[in-house]
């Protein structure tokens, strides 16, 4: 990434730093000199609709400051896969802490022209999902006050709507339209995941693709879970598979597995530029997974 682009980037941490860099960035924007902050963009040869909406995102919100519990590499990866995964449907995110994640989600979705994003979360936080009841109280024990600020920061409000309380509860009354990527990160034990996947899994369409974060996490049973049942189970299609050691995702049924390599070799693509070019970006499980079926 260009010198640019890192100071822009760690000048955003502090919310005066923000200000700051957005009105230095729309200097240098005006007078054509920022040409080498879209640099590591291009070097990720993502679709033109998909870079233009992250350029969008990033002016508005900073990826890597706030509380965000993501790094860029997954977050991007999750971008990539929600932007080009086919079909239609809604995206349906169980664990949205402050919303960061969200906010690629529904990115990718306005980027595409379709799909509504729901964000499902107590916003209390859990100790299985790695969020220490201290971090909740940093938020004043709710994380919703944040979330909302964010969506409204980012100009995501229209796209996102978020479905408050318990992830098995929300799913016996969920509004949307079948499910085309349903990202799970919310509590990370192997019941948590199990009762989520469950619950969730008659909302997916036919061809709809599940994402399990924290897959590499020691200490969480995702990988437990992930594991039994790709082995267990016919009607989970093993791919894309684990297109970044930390991220593992699913087909539901049949059809997709050319589509599927293909779009499993484009996230690994982005997750690998990324990580070369953020440095500190690969934190959790690096090294530990390889790519399945490669
Ligand atoms: C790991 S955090 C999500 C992080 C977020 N996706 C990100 O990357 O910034 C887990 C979230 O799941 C929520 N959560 C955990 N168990 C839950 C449950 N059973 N029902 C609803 N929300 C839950 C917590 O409140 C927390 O906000």
């Amino acid at each position: 990434m260009s010198v640019l682009g890192q100071s822009y980037y760690l000048s955003c941490r502090t919310r005066i730093g923000r200000v700051t860099a957005r009105a230095m960035l729309g200097a240098l924007r005006r007078i054509g000199a920022c040409r080498s902050f879209k640099l590591p963009l291009d070097a990720l040869s993502l679709p033109g609709p998909a870079t233009s909406g992250l350029m969008k995102l990033w002016s508005r919100l900073h990826w890597m400051g706030e509380d965000g519990m993501m790094p860029p590499d997954q977050l991007l990866a999750i971008y990539r896969l929600t932007y080009t995964w086919p079909g239609d449907g809604d995206v349906v995110e169980l664990g949205s802490w402050t919303g960061l994640t969200t906010c690629y989600l529904a990115t990718a979705c306005a980027s595409r022209g379709r799909g509504h994003v729901y964000a499902v979360d107590t916003f209390a936080g859990t100790k299985e999902g790695g969020t220490s009841y201290d971090a909740v109280a940093r938020h004043g024990g709710t994380t919703w006050p944040a979330f909302r600020r964010r969506m409204r920061e980012a100009d995501l409000e229209g796209r996102v709507t978020a479905l408050v309380g318990d992830t098995v509860e929300q799913a016996k009354a969920y509004p949307g339209n079948p499910i085309r990527v349903l990202l799970i990160d919310a509590d990370h034990s192997f019941e948590g995941v199990r009762r989520d996947f469950e619950a969730w899994w008659p909302h997916v369409a036919p061809g709809g693709l599940i994402v399990f974060h924290d897959y590499a996490m020691p200490e969480a049973g995702v990988r437990r879970y992930v594991d039994e049942i790709v082995t267990r189970r016919d009607d989970v299609e093993v791919s894309p598979g684990c297109v970044h050691p930390n991220v593992f995702a699913v087909a539901k049924e049949l059809g997709v597995r050319g589509e599927a390599r293909v779009i499993r070799e484009a996230v690994a693509e982005v997750s690998a530029l990324c990580a070369a070019t953020m440095s500190g970006a690969v934190r959790v499980g690096e090294g530990l997974a390889p790519v399945a079926g490669a």
